[in-house]
């Protein structure tokens, strides 16, 4: 049975449905503090008539939790974790610094030490593009310093700090996957991204679409790029999905002890260029707002993700911006939304 923290998530639900359908049995943990419970009863239905696919389980509860942790694992055979449980929106990690380090590093440390305790020495850890901060270059290689510019980058990168001394001491096999932008909706249409608060480029733009929202602002139009908008590398959330299956994998075979991955398409994508795919998707064209650049977003991200497709034979399926934004768009004016 594989452990997934964050499992009711946006990302995390994709990863279970991946793992799940591969034919492991899954334990969720999730406290549902941003999470939908309602996404694993969709997905526990779905693989139901689903040939030689796993069971999948809910915990509701903190990944720190030392008790429920061990009665998890004494209960069930854990080979492996998949920790994606943790905080993500960065405006709000410069406010509110000791939730991001609460909930993302100490919980995790209390995860890493439970894991310990119950001889789990395989993990996948979710990181982030943020851990890199400024590029020097881009595409960015896994070997770029990291210079975290807010504090949700700097939460996830005191943990991949910590994990090469948890593999000294304590003999655990980790890999971490570094996501850039996670956009799109599984090809069911039955899950896909709810964020309670939304700040991701492409749901706001949809949601504005559909007449959800107001008028959206573009964060600066004067950057050093053709449209002068910021360039993003986005990356369909199925795909990272199957990234971790691949990843989970290579760390039960053995062929992997310890390693790091940047999981992004290589194609850099404007914020306009968003945009336009959705007026394409909703046939109509959207009004916005220029405001001013938010401090520290860098002008360009884009992953070089060689090395994952290289050593973990990833090869992206959904590597077209308008396939990514279709999905999006279908999951969006679903009943399930
Ligand atoms: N969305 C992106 O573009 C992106 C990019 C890079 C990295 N990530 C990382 O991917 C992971 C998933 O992100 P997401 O976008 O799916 O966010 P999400 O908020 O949808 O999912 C996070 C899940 O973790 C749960 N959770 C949070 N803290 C918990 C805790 N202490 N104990 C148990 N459960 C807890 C939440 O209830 C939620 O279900 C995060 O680690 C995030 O940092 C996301």
């Amino acid at each position: 049975m594989i452990l997934i923290t964050g499992g009711a998530g946006y990302i995390g639900s994709h990863v279970v449905k991946e793992i799940a359908a591969s034919g492991y049995d899954v334990m969720i943990l999730d406290n549902l503090s941003t999470g939908n419970r309602k996404a694993v009863e969709v997905i526990i239905n779905l693989l139901a008539d689903l040939s030689g696919a796993g069971k999948t389980y809910l915990t509701v509860g903190d990944c720190g939790d030392q008790l429920l942790l061990d009665q998890i694992c004494q209960q069930h055979p854990i080979e492996a974790a998949i920790h994606l449980a943790a905080f993500s929106e960065v405006g709000e990690s410069m406010q509110d610094a000791a939730k991001y380090f609460t909930n993302n590093t100490a919980q995790t440390i209390l995860l890493l030490n439970s894991l310990r305790r119950h001889q789990v020495d395989k993990l996948v850890f979710s990181s982030t593009a943020a851990v890199y901060g400024q590029p020097l270059q881009n595409p960015i290689l896994e070997d770029h310093p990291l210079q975290p510019t807010n504090v949700y980058g700097l939460s996830k990168m005191m943990i991949e700090s910590m994990l090469p001394r948890y593999r000294v001491n304590y003999g655990l096999n980790y890999i971490s996957l570094r996501y850039f932008n996670a956009a799109g909706a599984d090809a069911s249409g039955l899950i896909g991204e709810k964020h309670r608060q939304e700040s991701h480029l492409i749901p706001l733009v949809i949601l504005r679409a559909m007449g959800k929202r107001d008028r959206f602002t573009i964060f600066g139009d004067d950057y050093d790029t053709p449209d002068g908008t910021c360039l993003r590398d986005y990356i369909h959330v199925s795909d990272l999905a199957q990234a971790h299956l691949l990843a989970l994998q290579a760390l039960l075979a053995g062929t992997m002890q310890e390693r790091v991955y940047n999981l992004g398409n290589g194609q850099p994508h404007s914020v306009r260029e968003v945009i336009t795919a959705v007026e394409h998707c909703c046939g109509q064209t959207l009004p916005y707002d220029i405001g001013p650049r938010r401090s520290g977003d860098p002008s360009i991200l884009l992953a070089s993700s060689q090395r994952a497709r290289e050593e973990l034979n990833w090869k992206p399926r959904y590597p077209c911006l308008q396939d990514i934004v279709d999905s999006a768009w279908r999951w969006h004016n679903s009943e399930n939304w």
